[in-house]
């Protein structure tokens, strides 16, 4: 009795997964909505990516000595071991303080449209600006962080090195364009990739049969492109507006950059490249489960009740999307001199 529920349960099982099956044309389909991470490193508007920008961009994510505590790195929030961000809730920076959001990765934010869940910077080395000065993260001033790094020499050696014909390459802005080309080598190329060029046994069959489901409930309208997302705004809750648990009342996405009535609770679609390795989930970071958080997107954004199985597939489909990351080795930093700033608390 107890061998043939068993087997029941199998056969059911096999029944459910069989029902979705993996369509003939699944690569074909996927190539028009997505498109596979390029093999070099991509090139960025008004920033030629050199091999010295990239090291000197390096040494800048990985140096505390940029937050005024001394305590805070880009890769403090970002860590580049564990999915390019801080696995909270949202983020803790200066003097102990959390943040309102939750850290998104730095992987791949370079095919971003626009940076941040609201896409208020156009792009990453407006981007790098924000969190030096941000209170609650880095609380530090350009000024500051211009003397830090004149007060050691390597650093202004890798400067001119990094930016040759300038005069006075120690700047703030060639500071955020450093830091932007060596973000753009945080590619991280995954099955998936493998798959859309031309490598269909890249993913498993639940990964398909995933990405099948995905394309045909209607989640490539929000969730496609290179990032597979992070190409456009839409409203959180466009069908039903998840609860105060999930999406808190007092941050209103979008309508803070456009102060446009239209745009309360709008946040630019999520990227979902690494998404399995990304937890806690949505920018409150609420949501420490992927299936919940597919459950939930199910219900808010397509006003669907997907089923248990579906978004078991789904999450196969998203898992597909963790991908290598590049080699980095951990780079070794100036040492302080006498007119270092010293660290404030
Ligand atoms: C957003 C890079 C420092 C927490 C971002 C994004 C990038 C980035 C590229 C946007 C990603 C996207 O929109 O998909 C950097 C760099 C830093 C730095 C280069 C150093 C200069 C920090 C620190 C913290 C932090 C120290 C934590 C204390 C966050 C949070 C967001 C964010 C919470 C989302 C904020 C929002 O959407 O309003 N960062 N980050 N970052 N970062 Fe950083
Ligand atoms: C966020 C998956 C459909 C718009 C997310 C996240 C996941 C996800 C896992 C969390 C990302 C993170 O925390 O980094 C899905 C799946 C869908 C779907 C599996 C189909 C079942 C849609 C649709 C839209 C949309 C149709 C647009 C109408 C968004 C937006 C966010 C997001 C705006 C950011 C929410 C926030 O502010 O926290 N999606 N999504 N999604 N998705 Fe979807």
């Amino acid at each position: 009795k107890l061998m043939s529920s068993v087997a029941l349960g199998v056969l059911l099982a096999t029944a459910a997964i069989a029902a979705e099956p993996v369509p003939e044309d699944l690569r074909e389909t996927a190539l028009e909505l997505f498109k596979a991470l390029p093999s070099t490193i991509p090139s960025v508007k008004d920033n030629k990516i050199t091999p010295e920008k990239i090291e000197l961009g390096k040494a800048l994510f990985f140096d505390p000595r940029v937050s005024a505590s001394g305590v805070f790195s880009c890769n403090s929030c970002h860590n580049l071991a564990t999915g390019g961000d801080d696995n909270l809730e949202t983020s803790i920076g200066h003097g102990w303080q959390k943040g309102p959001r939750n850290s998104p990765t730095a992987l791949n934010a370079v095919f971003n449209i626009a940076q941040f869940w609201d896409g208020r910077a156009d792009d990453l080395k407006a981007q790098a600006k924000g969190p030096v000065q941000a209170g609650v993260e880095m609380a530090n001033t350009p000024d500051n962080v211009i003397a830090m790094l004149k007060s050691m020499p390597d650093y202004v050696t890798w400067f001119k090195a990094a930016f040759p014909d300038e005069e006075d390459p120690v700047t703030f802005d060639n500071f955020a364009k450093a830091i932007e080309a060596f973000e753009a080598t945080l590619i991280t190329p995954a099955p998936f990739d493998a798959f859309l060029n031309g490598d269909t046994d890249a993913m498993t069959t639940e990964a398909k049969q995933g990405l099948a489901l995905f394309i045909d409930k209607g989640c490539t309208a929000c969730h496609a492109g290179i990032n597979v997302g992070g190409e456009g705004y839409y409203p959180f809750g466009l069908v039903e507006r998840p609860g105060a648990d999930v999406l808190p009342e007092n941050d209103k996405g979008r309508f803070m950059v456009t102060e446009t009535a239209d745009d309360s609770y709008v946040f630019r679609a999520a990227p979902l490249r690494n998404i399995a390795v990304t937890a806690p989930y949505f920018h409150s970071g609420k949501v420490w489960d992927l299936k919940q958080a597919v459950a939930i997107m199910g219900e808010s954004q397509l006003g669907e009740n997907l089923a248990d199985e579906e978004i078991d597939l789904i999450v196969a489909f998203l898992n597909s999307l963790t991908g290598r990351v590049p080699e980095i080795t951990y780079p070794i930093l100036p040492a302080e001199t006498a007119e270092t700033p010293r660290p404030i608390s």
